[in-house]
């Protein structure tokens, strides 16, 4: 029996935060025991927002691939490749978007969300209202059935089936519809309590240092009504309870019953839970000390991935353009 097939991105916008690893990369790790994996650097995707200044993308890119084999993706049993070294994603992209309503992107709710939220760039582009057919083609790409996304990526899962559909419809029976896999836990908050985003600058990136991340946890919100030591605390509405729930099981119990006991205050349970991520950190640090010492075998690795990534992409390809009538 065949593996199914696996394929996920990761935009290479600013280093890998926790909410990532939580929300995706945790999940692609796991699927590579058992999957047929495909996972790539999204850097078409990130010249959608930043084309204007794309000074730092080429680093960008590099520390996003060493984020992620650090956090564990493993080149022995996932292909790892950039988007830009298989030219076939942009040529489906291209097949895809002859075929696509415009109103089924200008109502993709992240598209107007988006645009306000980066107001100071001008996204008014053909490129970024197309963002979800490259996606689509993403993944149609691979053939792929599952696809590990945050619940944020749904929209975009959904639209990738619509234009497979379409395109099975109006030629032929040739791309499966994937289904998006999503991971046990709920978005992580960030330092704010809101979402972990980039956007948000409420990030803890898996790369920070001991003394940024004791800094970060440091002025996390907490239970806003808890505002003297002596309040008692309400864990189930206080963000750092979340991260105990995550990365603390083992001490969670104790510290919802101290905090609602008031016999522990934020500050004492700020500076452990601190001390855990620290440690559960310490080996992804280590993984990416030993990467940016050797930047022929990153080099290596990801030109390795993008042969192997070829070999399937371009055989589809071929396969829609005859379907097409383009052959
Ligand atoms: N849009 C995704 C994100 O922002 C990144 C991405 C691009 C992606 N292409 C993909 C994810 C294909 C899954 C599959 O997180």
């Amino acid at each position: 029996m065949s593996k199914q097939r696996v394929l996920s991105g990761i935009q290479p916008t600013g280093r890998l935060h926790l909410g990532n690893l939580i929300g995706a990369v945790e999940n692609w790790v796991e699927l590579q025991q058992s999957h047929d994996c495909y996972f790539f650097i999204a850097d078409y995707h990130a010249l959608t927002t930043s084309y204007a200044d794309t000074k730092n993308l080429a680093d960008d890119i590099r520390q996003a691939a060493i984020d992620l084999l650090s956090a564990g993706v493993a080149p022995e049993k996932a292909v790892l490749f950039r988007q830009s070294d298989v030219p076939e994603h942009a040529e489906l992209h291209l097949l895809l978007s002859m075929l696509t309503p415009l109103a089924w992107l200008e109502r993709v709710p992240t598209y107007k969300s988006k645009i306000e939220e980066l107001k100071e760039r001008d996204l008014g582009t053909y490129g970024f209202l197309g963002y979800p057919v490259l996606q689509a083609a993403d993944i149609l790409i691979y053939k792929a059935s599952r696809v590990p996304v945050g619940e944020d990526q749904l929209p975009h899962l959904e639209l990738t089936r619509e234009i497979a559909r379409r395109f099975n419809y109006l030629y032929k029976e040739i791309f499966p519809e994937p289904q998006a896999a999503l991971t046990r836990f709920p978005a992580l908050p960030g330092t704010d309590g809101r979402k972990m985003s980039k956007s948000y600058r409420n990030t803890i990136a898996i790369s920070d240092t001991p003394d940024a991340i004791r800094k970060k946890v440091g002025i996390m919100v907490t239970d806003p009504e808890r505002i003297k030591r002596e309040d008692i605390g309400h864990p189930d509405v206080c963000p750092v309870y979340q991260y105990y729930k995550i990365f603390a099981r083992d001490r969670r119990e104790k510290a919802a019953k101290e905090c609602r006991e008031a016999s522990r205050g934020c500050v004492d349970c700020k500076k452990e839970l601190a001390q855990v991520l620290i440690e559960y950190l310490a080996p992804i640090h280590a993984a990416g000390r030993e990467l940016e010492q050797e930047p022929k075998l990153l080099d290596n690795i990801l030109k390795n991935g993008a042969e192997r990534a070829r070999a399937v992409a371009s055989a589809t390809l071929t396969q829609a353009k005859k379907a097409i009538g383009l052959a």
